[in-house]
C-alpha cells in the first residue's frame, strides 16, 4: 500500500517509523504547506515525492492518507481525501465535533473507504490484555487516569510566540490533546458515563491548559486530570476490592502491573517504544483495509463518535470553547 502524508511534524516521523516496522507499505508522498519543509521532511524520511499543493497531492499515486495536522485541519483534509478515494487515518482528536466526525464516516461507507481515528489506545495489543485482567481485580469501584506532560511548547508561549498547541484558533489546548486519553480508556473499559462534571483553567491565549473532569457510573467514578503546563510521575490507576493496576503511561499503555490486597506486585504491561505503538496503528488500518466488515473497525468507529460526543460534553461544562465553534450545540 501506498501512503501520502499531511504535515511535516514529529508525530508524522513517528508515523512513517510505525508503517515500517510493522507493516510491508511504502511511503510515497507528503503534502506541506512549503515546499521547502515539504522537500526536508521527504529528504530526511525518505519518502518520494512532496507536494504544496493539497489536490495534486491527493490525485497522486496514493492508496490511503495519514493526516497529522493541527484539529481545526483535520475535518476538511479528511473530507477532501476520502473524496478522491483515499482510504483516511487521522490523528486524534479525528474532528472537533460529532457531526464532522459522522459526516466523514458516511461519506468512507459510501465510498468504500476506511475513515479511522489514529489513538494509541485502541490498536495497542496492551487493551485486550487490560480488559482481560480487569475482572482479576474483583469489583471496581474507582479509578483514576492522568495525562499530564509539559510541553516542550510551552517555553515558547512564555516568550510571547503563539505555538498552535496553546491556540484556540487551532481547536487545540489540554483536552483535546491529553484529556482525550483518559476518555478513551474510560469510555471503553466502562461505558458511557451517568454523569459527567468538569472544569479546566486557562491561559492568557484562551487554551486549556489543566482540567479535570469525573465520570459517574453509579457503581464507580472515574476521575481524570491532565496539564499541558506540569508533569506527572505518579501514573493512572484502577481500584478493585480485589487489587488495583498501575498504569505507568495511560495513553500509550504502558509499563503497568497489578498489585493484590497483600500488596504483592506482578508485571502487567512492558514497555513498547513509541514507533511501535504507531506501527500498530498502522497494521490494523491496513487490516481494516482489507477486511471492511472486521468487528474491530465497527468497535473503532463507535468509540470515535462516543469518545466525541463526551468530549465536547467536557468542553461545554469546562467553558472550553473554540473560536466559530457553536457553544451549547
Ligand atoms: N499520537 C500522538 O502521540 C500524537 C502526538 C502529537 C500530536 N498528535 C496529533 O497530531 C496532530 C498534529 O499535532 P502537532 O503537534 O504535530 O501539530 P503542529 O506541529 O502544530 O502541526 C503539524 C503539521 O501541520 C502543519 N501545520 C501547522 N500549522 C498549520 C496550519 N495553521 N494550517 C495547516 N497546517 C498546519 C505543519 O506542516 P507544514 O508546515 O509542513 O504544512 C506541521 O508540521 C494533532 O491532531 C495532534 O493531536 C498526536
Amino acid at each position: 500500500m501506498k501512503y501520502g502524508i499531511i504535515g511535516t511534524g514529529w508525530i508524522a516521523e513517528s508515523f512513517i517509523e510505525g508503517v515500517r516496522l510493522k507493516t510491508g507499505s511504502e511511503i510515497s508522498a507528503v503534502y506541506s504547506r512549503s515546499e521547502q519543509r515539504g522537500a526536508a521532511f521527504a529528504l530526511k524520511n525518505g519518502v518520494r515525492r512532496s507536494f504544496t499543493d493539497i489536490e495534486e497531492f491527493l490525485s497522486g499515486d496514493i492508496d490511503a492518507v495519514y493526516i497529522a495536522s493541527p484539529n481545526i485541519c483535520h475535518f476538511e483534509q479528511s473530507r477532501l481525501a476520502l473524496e478522491a478515494g483515499k482510504h483516511v487515518i487521522c490523528e486524534k482528536p479525528v474532528t472537533v465535533t460529532p457531526e464532522e466526525y459522522t459526516a466523514c464516516k458516511r461519506l468512507a461507507d459510501e465510498k468504500h473507504l476506511i475513515y479511522l481515528e489514529a489513538i494509541m489506545y485502541m490498536h495497542t495489543p496492551s487493551r485486550e490484555i487490560l480488559k482481560e485482567t480487569l475482572p482479576r481485580i474483583g469489583r471496581i469501584t474507582s479509578a483514576h487516569f492522568d495525562f499530564s506532560q509539559l510541553s516542550s511548547k510551552y517555553p515558547a508561549y512564555l516568550r510571547g510566540e503563539n505555538p498552535n498547541i496553546f491556540n484556540p484558533a487551532m481547536a487545540t489546548g489540554g483536552l483535546m490533546d491529553l484529556g482525550i486519553y483518559c476518555v478513551y480508556p474510560a469510555v471503553d473499559l466502562f461505558g458511557i458515563p451517568s454523569k459527567i462534571t468538569a472544569d479546566a483553567v486557562f491561559l492568557d491565549s484562551g487554551a486549556d491548559c489543566s482540567g479535570v473532569f469525573s465520570f459517574n457510573y453509579g457503581d464507580k467514578l472515574v476521575t481524570s486530570t491532565y496539564s499541558k503546563t506540569g508533569q506527572d510521575h505518579s501514573g493512572s490507576d484502577i481500584y478493585g476490592d480485589n487489587g488495583s493496576i498501575h498504569i505507568e503511561s495511560i495513553s500509550k499503555l504502558i509499563n503497568a502491573s497489578v498489585t493484590d490486597n497483600e500488596g504483592n506486585s506482578y508485571p502487567l504491561l512492558p514497555d513498547i517504544p513509541k514507533g511501535e505503538i504507531m506501527g500498530f496503528e498502522a497494521a490494523e488500518f491496513e487490516e481494516f483495509i482489507r477486511c471492511p466488515e472486521s468487528e474491530k473497525y465497527a468497535l473503532s468507529c463507535k468509540r470515535s463518535l462516543e469518545v466525541s460526543k463526551i468530549m465536547r460534553e467536557i468542553r461545554s461544562l469546562a467553558n472550553i470553547h473554540f473560536p466559530g465553534e457553536k457553544r451549547n450545540a
